[in-house]
């Protein structure tokens, strides 16, 4: 079946999908994107990835294209033209083509938007058994890591290193040695005495939605988090370790830079996890959270 892309008003072909040379996105990195999940055809916290994409808008000053109701129209019209309903969907958005310059160009320069929707395989995920492997390296991000920007070559570069060495994934690393996160994930360890811990929400960061729902079925579920950062060598001595996103829900890591995680297996607490978030990105359970930036 031919895949279909939106993009700016139009269902194209995928082949035949463009935007402008001189789109500020492919010239700059001068865009914001999100991505959310379709699981058995319920977007996964949907409201929470909208209230991010806008607030990611803002922070660029970029006007959203499209109404926020026009957004949820195209996203399953996209998802519906590409008969998927495991799915992830990405949503980018730029401040549109203009002559190359540095300055901003006129403000009715209209945005770019683009939704493609991509088949996951949510009930066969190859590493949600298998385990990830990461490989610890420094993180070589611009400051503003909170903003879900397309500025991902560091997060490529870093990871494409982490795979040429063998491994899965990169955990990224601050100049103190301190974990910021994955490539395209946030990062959790489970110490000795019980304690969930990830790193508090700040620039350092990006506020996962995945995140923020792991942190209410924690407390439903009597599973202590605490927001803390944590060096390479306190992850080692982990009993658990995973990482969380909206392609991955939670993926337990089983071992870090040849250190093997608990037993190497995924943990009893990430399995919990895991089946909670999938209960709950359908609908079986819980309201969808509220997101809000944090900082
Ligand atoms: N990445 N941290 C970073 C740097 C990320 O890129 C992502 C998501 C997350 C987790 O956020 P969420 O739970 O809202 O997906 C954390 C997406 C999946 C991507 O770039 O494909």
């Amino acid at each position: 079946m031919p895949r279909i892309i939106y993009v700016n008003g139009q269902y194209q072909p995928y082949h035949q999908a463009q935007i402008h040379v001189e789109d500020r996105g492919f010239q700059f990195g001068d865009a914001i994107y999100e991505v959310v999940a379709c699981l058995h055809g319920h977007l996964a916290d949907e409201r929470g990835h909208l209230d991010r994409l806008e607030r990611s808008l803002s922070e660029l000053r970029i006007d959203m294209p499209v109404s926020r109701e026009s957004l949820r129209f195209l996203m399953r019209e996209t998802l519906r033209r590409n008969k998927l309903t495991n799915a992830g969907i990405y949503i980018q958005i730029s401040r549109g083509m203009a002559r190359r310059d540095f300055k901003f160009p006129k403000a009715d320069t209209p945005p770019t938007l683009v939704i493609i929707a991509f088949p996951i395989n949510f009930d066969n995920h190859p590493y949600v058994e298998k385990g990830v492997r990461v490989k610890t390296l420094p993180d070589i991000r611009w400051p503003r890591r909170d903003i879900k920007t397309t500025l991902l070559f560091p997060q490529s570069w870093t990871k494409q290193i982490a795979i040429d060495e063998g491994y899965d994934e990169a955990w990224m690393v601050d100049s103190e040695g301190m974990v910021t996160e994955g490539t395209s994930c946030n990062a959790w360890i489970l110490t000795k005495d019980n304690k969930l811990l990830t790193r508090p929400v700040s620039c350092d960061i990006l506020k996962g939605i995945t995140r923020t729902a792991i942190e209410k079925i924690c407390a439903e579920n009597d599973i202590t988090i605490v927001e803390q950062a944590f060096s390479a060598d306190e992850a080692y001595e982990a009993k658990e370790a995973f990482v969380s996103s909206a392609t991955g829900f939670a993926l337990p890591v089983i071992e870090i830079d040849d250190h093997k995680i608990g037993d190497g297996k995924r943990g009893a607490i990430t399995k919990k996890i895991y089946e909670e978030y999938c209960a709950y990105a359908e609908g079986l359970r819980g309201e969808q959270v509220k997101w809000e930036a944090g900082l």
